[in-house]
């Protein structure tokens, strides 16, 4: 049995190995080998539709995992695959990864929206996506460096109502037109 996800195929034995129940419980470390693929071993992504998970709160990736999970969450792969970890081996994937050093990714940006996009966070992004992007307190990613084509997929998912935008974050981005929003986009994908 193989997953096939955008041309990435998977050999689901990993994700089997840490999902099942074995006599002697996974380590952190051998639960997350199943999420190296595409968040990379130590939380950085491995390719531009998937978001880096090093540094995250743990809060962020837990609430992330169990929306995933409940299908609260749009997800393409992360639904059908949150359902295969319980409660605890979810902590435990949220403590491994938000112990890893924040992932810088080196990627090509537009510089006028860039400079744009660093006039407009402050006033409208910064009370939750604290220090330009790089610190995620509580339940908000880490926004700094990720790969700008998955920025601007969650945004469209948010715009079109697919995915479920933060009461207080919509009554920021409402106002605000598609081109400044993307250039706050093109901006938390240059921090580095
Ligand atoms: C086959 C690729 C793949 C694998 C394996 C994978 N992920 Fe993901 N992950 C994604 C993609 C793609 C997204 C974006 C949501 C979606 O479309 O599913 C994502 C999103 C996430 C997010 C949301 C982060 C944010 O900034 O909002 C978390 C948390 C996450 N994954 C955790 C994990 C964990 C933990 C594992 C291992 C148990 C894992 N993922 C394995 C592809 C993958
Ligand atoms: C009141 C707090 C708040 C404000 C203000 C806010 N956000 Fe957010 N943002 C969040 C939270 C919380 C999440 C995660 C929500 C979820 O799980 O759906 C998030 C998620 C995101 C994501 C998806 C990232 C990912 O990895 O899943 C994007 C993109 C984003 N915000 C952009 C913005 C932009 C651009 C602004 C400024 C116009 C902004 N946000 C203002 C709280 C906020």
């Amino acid at each position: 049995m193989r997953m096939r996800w955008r041309g990435l195929t998977l050999a689901t034995g990993a994700i089997l190995f840490a999902a099942g129940a074995h006599a002697a419980p996974a380590t952190p470390e051998m639960l997350a080998n199943a999420c190296a693929g595409c968040h990379g071993t130590y939380g950085g992504s491995a390719g531009p539709t998937m978001p880096s998970l090093a540094n995250q709160s743990k809060t962020a990736i837990v609430e992330a995992m169990k929306k995933f999970k409940s299908g609260e969450r749009l997800s393409s792969i992360m639904g059908r695959l949150a359902k295969g970890y319980s409660d605890a081996q979810i902590e435990a994937l949220g403590g491994y990864f938000s112990a890893q050093k924040f992932h810088p990714t080196v990627q090509t940006v537009d510089k006028a929206k860039v400079a744009r996009g660093a006039s407009l966070q402050e006033a409208n992004c910064s009370r939750c996506h604290l220090d330009d992007g790089k610190d995620g307190k509580d339940d908000t990613p880490v926004m700094a460096s990720q790969w700008l084509p998955y920025l601007q997929m969650q945004m469209a998912d948010y715009l079109s109502g697919k995915r479920k935008i933060p009461e207080k974050m919509e009554e920021k981005t409402k106002p605000m037109s598609r081109e400044d929003l993307d250039a706050l986009l093109h901006f938390y994908a240059s921090v580095k």
